[in-house]
Formats: structure tokens, C-alpha cells, sequence
């Protein structure tokens, strides 16, 4: 089993501080930052893209562990490259044709992620063994944070485990995950744990990053 790895999504922070909230979640001991990219259509809010997150490019003290939720994803890997990206996560539904998408972004350099809504079934991902290298269980739609958790995503997470057999993939949970579930994620078989009101939400991000990594 790989090493838990804590992403701390920044769609809770506040955005007025952003450098100085990324700089103190790191220090406080993320291991990832979580990007949740937002068309207003694929999902309805709308976040930020390239043109802000290009200020994190070489200052991020972290990887960047990109989500997008927009539509047509195919079209931005290669700006996503151009940023450092280190995983690119696309939307199953988003994608017509997702062995073309999740081969281009390991092309362009990064790992290939892919993300599926709480609807959708993981079987997809037995037609695309060999090119993924993370596989993000949404378990809330998709949108906003402070959601509350879906239960449903830790048979979806045992279930993306057994898909994959031995095959070495990082699994992540993304959406109302706290103290409270963590620990039935990572039983479930979850290495990757997405967070961003759980750790935002929070006075002391150290103190909310070791719980969710306690728990
Ligand atoms: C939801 C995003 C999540 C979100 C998590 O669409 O993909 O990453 O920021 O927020 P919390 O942890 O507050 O549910
Ligand atoms: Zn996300």
C-alpha cells in the first residue's frame, strides 16, 4: 500500500491571500495541492484556470494535483503541462473519447487522472488499465466545497481497488471528506486523501491535516 497522501484543495481558501494560504497549508504538512478547475458548465460554478494558476507555477512548494471539471478537457492539457502540472485529472463524462485524453496528458509529461460523479460506475476504467495513474472518486457532486460526504464512494473505492488488482495507482477521495470518514476511505482501500473545508475551514491547518491523517 502506498503512503497516504493528503491534498489540500484550495477552493476553500481565501482567495484575497491566496500565495500566503498555499505557502501556510503546505508548511502545515499537505502533501499535494488539489486544483479544482471550473467551467460554469461541465459543473456550475466557475473557479480559475491557467491565468491564475500560473502564479503557482515554480513558487508551489507541493505538486499540483489538477481537477478539472470543464468541459472538453483534451483542449487544455497541454497549457496544464506549461504550469508544472504533476497529476492531470479529467472528468469520465467529460471525455468522448478518454483513452485519447488520458495518453495525451502522460505525452505532455504529467500522470494521467481520471475523476467519475457519484452516478457513474468505475467499470469504464477495465478498458483503460494501462493509462491511468490516479483514479479520483468524486463523493459529492461535483461543483462546491463544504458538500456532505456520499457514503456510496466507499464501495465505488473498494470496487476501483479489485479493477486494478496488484497494478500500482494512487485511488483518491474528493468531496466532504473529514476526521469523521476518513478512516472508512482508507480502509476502503483510498491513498489519497482531497480536502478543502475539512483543512480551510479550520484555525489550525496542522492540526486539521494530522487529524484527517490520524484518523
Ligand atoms: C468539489 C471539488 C472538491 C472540493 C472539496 O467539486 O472537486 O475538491 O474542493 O471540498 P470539500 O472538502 O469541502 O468537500
Ligand atoms: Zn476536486
Amino acid at each position: 500500500m502506498n503512503q497516504l497522501l493528503i491534498s489540500a484543495s484550495i477552493l476553500s481558501a481565501d482567495f484575497w491571500r491566496l500565495g500566503e494560504e498555499v505557502q501556510a497549508v503546505c508548511q502545515a504538512g499537505a502533501d499535494l495541492l488539489h486544483l479544482d478547475v471550473m467551467d460554469g458548465h461541465f459543473v456550475p460554478n466557475l473557479s480559475f484556470g491557467p491565468p491564475v494558476l500560473q502564479h503557482l507555477k515554480g513558487r508551489a512548494p507541493r505538486p499540483l494535483d489538477v481537477h478539472t471539471m470543464i468541459e472538453n478537457p483534451g483542449e487544455v492539457v497541454q497549457a496544464y503541462a506549461e504550469l508544472g502540472t504533476w497529476t492531470l485529472t479529467v472528468q469520465v463524462e467529460a471525455c468522448l473519447h478518454l483513452q485519447r485524453v488520458l495518453s495525451s496528458i502522460r505525452e505532455a509529461g504529467m500522470r494521467a487522472g481520471v475523476a467519475m460523479n457519484p452516478h457513474t460506475s468505475p467499470e469504464f476504467l477495465k478498458y483503460v488499465l494501462d493509462d491511468v495513474d490516479y483514479v479520483l472518486v468524486m463523493s459529492v457532486n461535483p461543483g462546491f466545497s463544504g458538500q456532505a460526504f456520499l457514503p456510496s464512494a466507499l464501495d465505488k473505492i473498494r470496487r476501483v481497488r479489485e479493477i486494478f488488482g496488484p497494478r500500482s495507482i494512487r485511488v483518491g477521495v474528493d468531496g466532504g471528506v473529514n476526521p469523521t470518514n476518513a478512516a472508512r476511505c482508507v480502509a476502503a482501500g483510498a491513498d489519497v486523501l482531497i480536502a478543502a473545508s475539512a483543512i480551510f475551514g479550520r484555525p489550525d491547518y496542522a492540526a486539521a491535516i494530522r487529524d484527517l491523517r490520524g484518523a
